[in-house]
């Protein structure tokens, strides 16, 4: 007899508890205001959501395998669908009933009879490029989804033998312009090592570029920049050490002796040296994750200024990290505020200036991507409202709950929150454009608004550039999504052409 049961701890309970719910549900119910009907395209978004109990009595948020859902825009009506992605180690443990992996990232703790599988749970982002939907998980290769079926295609991508890095980044950035992706693996000469593999990969899937740089040391490279000049990779000490992996032990800690490093290096594609120009710049410590944006500019006396917006804090934002020097998680010192790091390139020096954009807290920060690469002026992200706690137990990965949505005109200067409500969490937000519009942020923000007390979302649609005017459309979900990572918009004329 498998007895199966989730334990009870804080990964697996309440709004987080697993799930495992793969379903359509066709014309969901708008229970206020009305979809555009001119919206045609689809909302894709993934997140993990652990098959089976894990095999060492507990685990972190980030390691439950990637369920990734649709939610299919057309004719004003919204049809939704969810599927597991059919990882290598999903289908592993979908014959054998049970967990064969082990702790997250350490594949010294899984069952013998799954070595030499692929270890990804494809559970961080799913990207449209080059004809192909990927969904990412930085620790493996791509895995190809079926965007109509959600069925999964191929469980290791690796463009057609042209990747040599085993690893690839859920944070891809596609150039607006050339329709280029630049993509990047780390720990890419295997476990611990700080070795980052550097892509850049044409509108028609074939890599045009693949270049080798090494890191100060092994951490966690969750993101970048890159602008229409340069590429911009932030290195915060969480840190990964090979022989705490081969004890059994997590796959980073936060080690605060360490400095910040920043790689500025020129865009490869533009005809220079790329990584082989790379300038590291270096500041205290602190953690940064993600990357809104970044973009090259002339200061005025013609200094070369690359500028780098990212929610930074004093300290890692993931509690479930150890410090390495025993240091306490101090949720005041994690929390991210977003900030502008500038780095000036015709000044010698390794030092970079940090400014504040908004007084409160921040993560999970997008623009309207035709403008990424560029000076953006409209952003968005999660945050917390006014600094309330309400509610804090929402489970999101870094165990808070962002219960409002930013949007920020970096124009004006003036930050603007939607508060989801009393008793409400909400998600990432995802841009989408308005259809024949080409003007930056003009069209709708979309989010999954959790309900924590019934254990149910909504979908909401607002206007990007007001929030004040409220939900231009919530739709009622009849299941529970837990918290995932990141989504994007597709068009459905880029999904047919
Ligand atoms: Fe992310």
């Amino acid at each position: 007899m498998m007895r199966v049961t989730f334990p009870s701890t804080r990964s697996f309970s309440g709004f987080n508890a697993p799930g495992r719910v793969e379903c359509d549900v066709l014309g969901l119910e708008v229970v206020e205001g009305a979809i555009p009907g001119d919206l045609d395209g689809t909302f894709f978004r993934v997140g993990p959501d652990p098959q089976w109990p894990p095999l060492h009595g507990d685990d972190i948020p980030l390691n439950g395998d990637g369920m990734a859902c649709a939610f299919r825009f057309k004719d004003g009506r919204v049809d939704f669908k969810s599927r597991y992605i059919e990882t290598q180690k999903f289908m592993a443990e979908r014959a054998a009933g049970r967990a064969l992996f082990g702790v997250y990232r350490n594949p010294y703790t899984d069952d013998a009879s799954v070595q030499g599988l692929s270890r990804g749970t494809a559970n961080t982002n799913l990207v449209w490029h080059a004809g192909k939907l990927l969904a990412l998980k930085e620790d493996s290769r791509p895995v190809v989804l079926d965007p109509h079926t959600l069925a999964t295609l191929d469980d290791s991508y690796d463009f057609g033998g042209q990747l040599n890095s085993p690893t690839f980044t859920a944070h891809p950035k596609i150039d607006p312009v050339t329709g280029d992706m630049f993509g990047f693996g780390y720990e890419a000469k295997g476990e611990a090592t700080p070795d980052i593999a550097f892509y850049v990969i044409g509108a028609d899937g074939k890599v045009s570029s693949e270049s080798w740089f090494a890191a100060p040391y092994p951490s966690m490279v969750h993101d970048f920049g890159v602008t229409r000049e340069h590429v911009v990779f932030a290195i915060s000490p969480l840190v990964a050490d090979l022989e705490l992996l081969k004890k059994g032990g997590p796959h980073f800690t936060w080690d605060s002796s360490k400095d910040v490093y920043v790689g500025v290096f020129p865009r490869p594609d533009i005809g220079n040296n790329g990584v082989r120009d790379i300038r590291w710049f270096r500041a205290p410590t602190c953690f940064s994750s993600h990357v809104m944006n970044a973009y090259t500019d002339r200061g005025p006396g013609g200094e070369i200024l690359v500028h780098f917006d990212t929610p930074a804090g004093d300290m890692v934002v993931f509690p479930f990290f150890p410090s390495k020097n025993g240091e306490r998680f101090d949720q005041t010192r994690a929390v991210p505020y977003m900030e502008r790091w500038t780095f000036d390139l015709s000044n010698p020096g390794d030092a970079f200036q940090r400014r504040k954009l908004a007084p409160f807290e921040a993560e999970f920060p997008r623009v309207d991507d035709r403008y990424l690469m560029g000076k953006h002026r409209h952003a968005w992200a999660s945050s917390i409202h006014d600094g309330a706690t309400k509610g804090i137990t929402g489970g999101s990965v870094s165990g808070k709950n962002f219960n409002a949505l930013a949007h920020f005109d970096l124009a004006t200067g003036v930050t603007t929150q939607y508060y989801a409500g009393d008793g409400c969490g909400i998600q990432e937000p995802t841009f989408i454009p308005r259809p024949g519009s080409s003007e930056e942020g003009d069209g709708y923000v979309v989010a999954l608004v959790n309900h924590l007390a019934e254990a149910r979302n909504d979908l909401i649609l607002l206007d990007a550039r007001d929030f004040k005017k409220g939900p231009v459309a919530r739709v009622r979900l009849p299941l529970r999504l837990r918290n995932g990572l990141h989504g994007n918009w597709v068009a459905a004329a880029d999904l047919e052409g």
